[in-house]
């Protein structure tokens, strides 16, 4: 196999191949990934298929806001696959981790327990004003909730805890949205609402071939 080396995403890795960030946890995989050992250090393999984040990198993402102290809401957050990637990265930031439904809240939890950096919230996203007095002000909110109203839901958290030139992961499933419309006309009815809300949208991406369903838009406040 290839040298593991540096890449320009801050805190992450790639064998040419496949993406990988540094585990925090030594010798845990938190979703069956695998690790890979090089010297002293364990990597974790970043899996495109089971992460939309790393398909985003697999679809060269420009704009990257994670750094080492980031400060993340995460909407969505399931058992916290992509969320452990990021706890990887901020070594020294916090991820807030929001999930709604309890299965996988459970699972969150385990994980927060060994990574610090995880604050997990069993919160409904739409209900800002739940979270938002623990949030606060945030760099990046990262959204991955399939749901109707979910560009509202978006621009309500970027209005409350979004900092001034923070940076936002919407992703779209058209299907959730308006199963009628072709993807492409839900993602351009998400870009007007956002952008009628005074955001900007700097970025939009696709996630074929690792998902069919998703469209991305990264957004600036
Ligand atoms: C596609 S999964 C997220 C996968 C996760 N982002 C990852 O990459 O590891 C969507 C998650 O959003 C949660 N969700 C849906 N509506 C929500 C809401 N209103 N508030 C919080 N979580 C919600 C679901 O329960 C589900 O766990």
């Amino acid at each position: 196999m290839a040298k593991i080396r540096e890449t320009p995403y801050f805190g992450v890795y790639s064998d040419g191949e496949n993406f990988y960030t540094l585990n925090a946890v030594s010798g845990t995989s938190v979703y069956g990934e695998v690790l890979v050992r090089e010297k002293d250090r364990e990597y974790r393999r970043w899996n495109p298929m089971r992460s939309k984040l790393s398909a985003m990198l697999h679809k060269k993402l420009k704009n990257f806001a994670f750094q080492e102290r980031t400060e993340v809401l995460y909407l969505g957050a399931a058992s916290g696959t992509t969320v452990s990637h990021i706890s990887d990265i901020l070594t020294r930031g916090r991820i807030y981790a929001v999930e709604i439904s309890r299965t996988p809240f459970v699972g969150l939890l385990k994980l927060a327990e060994v990574r610090k950096n995880i604050v997990p919230l069993l919160a409904d996203a739409s209900k800002t004003y739940t979270y938002s007095p623990v949030v606060q002000k945030v760099d990046v909110i990262y959204q991955d909730i399939a749901q109707k109203n979910q560009v509202e839901i978006f621009v309500e958290a970027a209005k409350e805890c979004l900092r001034e030139n923070g940076t936002g992961y919407l992703i779209i499933k058209a299907p959730a949205i308006d199963s009628t419309k072709k993807a492409g006309e839900v993602l351009k009815f998400c870009m007007t609402r956002i952008e009628e809300n005074g955001l900007k949208i700097c970025e939009k991406l696709t996630l074929e071939p690792f998902d069919a369903d998703h469209g991305v838009l990264v957004i600036h406040k």
